[in-house]
C-alpha cells in the first residue's frame, strides 16, 4: 500500500488477499453477503414537487417520484462455505500475529462458520461471539422474530492479539441509581451484548447500499481491536463503512469489493477524505451525484 490514508480496490476479493503480504494487516472485519438465496436490492428514489405526480403528500402538493438507481447484488452461493473457506485461510495469513478477525453474519449461517472459523484459526483463537441485537421490521407471529446478528471475533494468535479495552466509549448503566454518581457518570464497558439501532432511514449515515452496517458498531471494533496508524481491512466492503470508521478514528483502510455499484457508493461516501488511492475504478463521475437530496427505499434487505 501507498502513503494513502486508504486504498478502495474493485476485484474478487481473493485475487487481492493473495496479494497481500503475511502478517501485515492488523485488523479485519468482514461481513460477506449472507447466503438469503436472495437478490439484495435497494432502490434510490427522488421525489420532486409536481402539479401532475402521483404522489400527494404535505399540504395535499403532488409529488413525481422518480428510480434514479438501483444498487443491487447477488446474494446465493452453490456452496457458501466453499466459497468463504480459501477467503478466510488467506484472512488469517495476512493478519499480523497480533490482529484480530470479526466476521459479522446472521442465524441463518453462524453455526456453520463458527465451525469453520475453528478449523482455520483454532478453537483457542476463539475470543467472542458478539451479538448485535437491533428492533426493526416485522414481527412474525409463527416464532420469536429474529432481531440479532451474530460477530464472532478470532485471535490470530490468543496469546498475542491487541486489546483496548479502554479506548472503547462506553455506555450508559441500565440502573444508574444502583451503581451510584461516579461510575453513572463514567459509563459502563460494552458486554458481548450490542444494543444499537440499524442505519435510521433518511440519517445522514444513509448511502442507500443494501445491508449496510452502522458505523457504530464499526468504530466501537476499531477502538478496541486497533491502535490509531493501524491497518483495518474489510474485502466484502460493501458501502465502505469499515473504512469510513477507520478513516474517522485515524487507522489506515484497505476495502475490496467486487461490485461496481458498491465502488461507486463509496466514491460518494469518501469523496471528502483526501488522499484515498482508487484500483480498477474511476471514482470521478459518481463525487458530483447529490446523495444527501434523495430518498432511500429498501426493497429488501436482512436488517
Ligand atoms: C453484506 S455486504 C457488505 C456491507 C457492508 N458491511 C456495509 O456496511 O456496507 C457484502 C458485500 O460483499 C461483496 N462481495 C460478494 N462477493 C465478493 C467477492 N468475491 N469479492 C469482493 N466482494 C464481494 C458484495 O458485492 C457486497 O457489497
Amino acid at each position: 500500500m501507498s502513503a494513502s490514508v486508504g486504498t478502495i480496490v474493485l476485484a474478487d476479493n481473493l485475487d487481492v488477499l493473495r496479494t497481500i503480504s503475511s502478517d501485515s494487516v492488523d485488523l479485519i472485519y468482514i461481513d460477506p453477503p449472507f447466503n438469503t438465496g436472495k437478490q439484495q436490492q435497494r432502490v434510490q428514489l427522488r421525489t420532486e414537487a409536481d402539479p401532475d405526480g402521483d404522489r400527494i403528500g404535505f399540504g395535499d402538493k403532488r409529488y413525481r417520484t422518480t428510480v434514479v438507481a438501483r444498487h443491487a447484488y447477488e446474494d446465493s452461493f452453490d456452496d457458501y462455505l466453499e466459497f468463504l473457506r480459501p477467503r478466510l485461510e488467506e484472512a488469517r495469513r495476512i493478519l499480523a500475529p497480533h490482529g484480530s478477525l470479526y466476521l459479522h453474519c446472521d442465524y441463518r449461517e453462524a453455526h456453520y462458520i463458527k465451525i469453520l472459523l475453528d478449523r482455520i484459526f483454532g478453537r483457542d483463537a476463539f475470543i467472542n461471539e458478539i451479538i448485535w441485537a437491533y428492533d426493526y421490521g416485522g414481527r412474525s407471529k409463527r416464532r420469536w422474530p429474529a432481531k440479532h446478528d451474530t460477530i464472532f471475533f478470532y485471535a490470530k494468535d490468543p496469546d498475542r492479539y491487541f486489546f483496548d479495552a479502554d479506548a472503547v466509549e462506553r455506555i450508559p448503566y441500565m440502573a444508574p441509581d444502583l451503581v451510584g454518581p461516579e461510575k453513572a457518570a463514567r459509563g459502563k464497558l460494552p458486554t458481548d451484548v450490542w444494543w444499537h439501532t440499524i442505519v435510521p432511514t433518511n440519517s445522514r449515515e444513509k448511502t442507500g447500499y443494501p445491508t449496510q452496517k452502522p458505523l457504530g458498531i464499526l468504530r466501537r471494533i476499531i477502538q478496541a481491536s486497533s491502535r490509531p496508524g493501524d491497518l483495518v481491512l474489510d474485502f466484502f466492503a460493501g458501502s465502505g463503512t469499515t473504512g469510513y470508521a477507520a478513516w474517522e478514528l485515524g487507522r489506515r483502510f484497505l476495502l475490496v469489493d467486487n461490485n461496481p455499484d458498491a465502488l461507486a457508493i463509496m466514491a460518494q461516501r469518501f469523496a471528502q477524505v483526501p488522499d484515498v488511492e482508487w484500483v480498477n475504478f474511476d471514482p470521478t463521475p459518481y463525487r458530483a451525484a447529490d446523495m444527501q437530496a434523495s430518498l432511500f427505499h429498501s426493497t429488501a434487505g436482512t436488517e
